[in-house]
């Protein structure tokens, strides 16, 4: 089966799925969006109000956002493809708990499979805790690794997990902004 295939029968899974309590207050699950050939994985936290009516990942102000840093180095969201931890909406957008996350990334983990990427690019420190910890790297705070580069081996061979803060906190911090703008040159570097 092709990776679009792959990744069709999983959406299937997903847009029915009940496994922890958030299919109650969700829209619509957010599967995630882009090419199953992309060279990197964007790992979000969860989707917001925008993204739980449209179904789509990054649509809001944090997708703006998105958007630029990925101008930023050239490249188009086409290109890349973003996923979130949880695939439904937590009310209020509270933080996800320990239950619904090890409810979903089965799913988050099927889709790193499918995509086989060589850059991985947890945003903030929910992605980046989980992340680190699937590939068994120590956990970190993230303003003391955000923006540099961690090799690992997978089944699927080398992968680069690059963790940068999660784009909302640009919305309210230019410094953040910056922050993120100088931590995607780290990607920019990855793929040259
Ligand atoms: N924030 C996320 O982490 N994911 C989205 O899809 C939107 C906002
Ligand atoms: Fe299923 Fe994940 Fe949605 Fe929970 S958040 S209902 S596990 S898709």
């Amino acid at each position: 089966m092709s990776g679009d295939e792959d990744m069709e029968k999983l959406a299937t899974t997903i847009l029915s799925c009940k496994k922890c309590s958030l299919w109650k207050t969700r829209n619509k699950p957010v599967v995630g969006a882009g090419s199953t050939n992309a060279k990197i994985f964007f790992v979000g936290e969860a989707p917001g109000r925008n993204e739980d009516l449209q179904g789509q990942p990054f649509v809001g102000r944090a997708g703006g956002i998105l958007d630029e840093l990925l101008q930023s180095i050239g490249l188009q969201r086409d290109e890349v493809y973003i996923g979130n931890i949880l695939k439904c909406r937590p009310p209020d957008n509270r933080n996800p708990l320990k239950s619904e996350i090890d409810a979903c990334t089965n799913f988050l983990n099927r889709q790193i499979e499918i995509i086989q990427p060589e850059i991985i690019c947890p945003l903030g420190s929910f992605a980046m805790s989980y992340i680190f910890e699937k590939f068994g790297l120590k956990q970190e705070k993230i303003s003391n690794v955000r923006g540099k580069l961690f090799q690992i081996n997978t089944i699927f061979g080398n992968v680069k997990i690059i963790p940068l803060y999660h784009p909302a906190v640009a919305t309210y911090n230019p410094n953040m902004k910056n922050a993120l703008l100088e931590d995607f040159k780290t990607i920019k570097k990855a793929l040259d």
